[in-house]
């Protein structure tokens, strides 16, 4: 990473995005975390391309976006370890109970999923989303206390009202929280 003003100049910063409701979010996030002069890499899962396109994350990041593991935007030269070993920073913003299931638990069965699998030993923040009752399901927070273990940072999930309409915690943390928590991510970095 550049030794700039702004800590996130120049990093390279895979986004991963799961079909969660807060997809949508993600896109401001995208956009925020390239308007900070990261290089972002925008990996969506199947459910997340059913709530919201790949062209929006296309088009504040000004990249391609990848979502197959056996074809894609740059066909084989880019790879699920391609992708991870370019990453400086990884972020799952909405992560959904699947995800985090699947990462906490080694499996590999999409691009997203196989591409974290290589990034375990990286700086990776999640930012889970959910209805309050499957964040509350003990097999979820045994998930998330595995990805703790790993040493993955998390963000949220806030208190407020869900998608659902319900109120309850699940609400995915904001875009500009998540940014403030990559970049303190980068410095720490920065600094090891
Ligand atoms: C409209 C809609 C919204 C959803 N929102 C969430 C959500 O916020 N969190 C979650 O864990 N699952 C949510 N789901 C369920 C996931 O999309 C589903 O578990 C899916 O298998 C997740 O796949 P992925 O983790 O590969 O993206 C939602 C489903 C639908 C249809």
């Amino acid at each position: 990473m550049a030794d700039h003003g702004n800590i996130l100049e120049g990093a390279s910063v895979l986004l991963g995005v799961t079909g969660g409701i807060a997809a949508y979010k993600a896109v401001d996030l995208a956009g925020r975390l390239t308007a900070a002069g990261a290089d972002v890499r925008c990996v969506m899962t199947p459910s997340a391309c059913k709530l919201i396109r790949p062209k929006s994350f296309e088009a504040v990041t000004g990249r391609a976006v990848f979502t197959k593991m056996w074809s894609g935007p740059e066909e084989y030269r880019i790879n699920h370890i391609n992708l991870a070993d370019a990453a400086d920073i990884v972020v799952v913003a909405p992560a959904t109970a699947n995800i985090i299931a699947k990462v906490a638990n080694g499996i590999c069965d999409d691009l997203l999923s196989t591409t974290l699998c290589a990034c375990w030993d990286k700086p990776v923040l999640i930012a889970p989303a959910m209805n309050s009752r499957m964040w509350a399901n003990p097999a979820v927070q045994r998930n998330v206390g595995i990805l703790r273990q790993m040493k993955f940072d998390l963000i949220g999930p806030e208190t407020g009202r869900l998608a659902c309409g319900a109120e309850g915690v699940g609400r995915m943390a904001e875009p500009a929280d998540i940014l403030a928590a990559i970049e303190k991510i980068a410095a720490r970095i920065e600094k090891s």
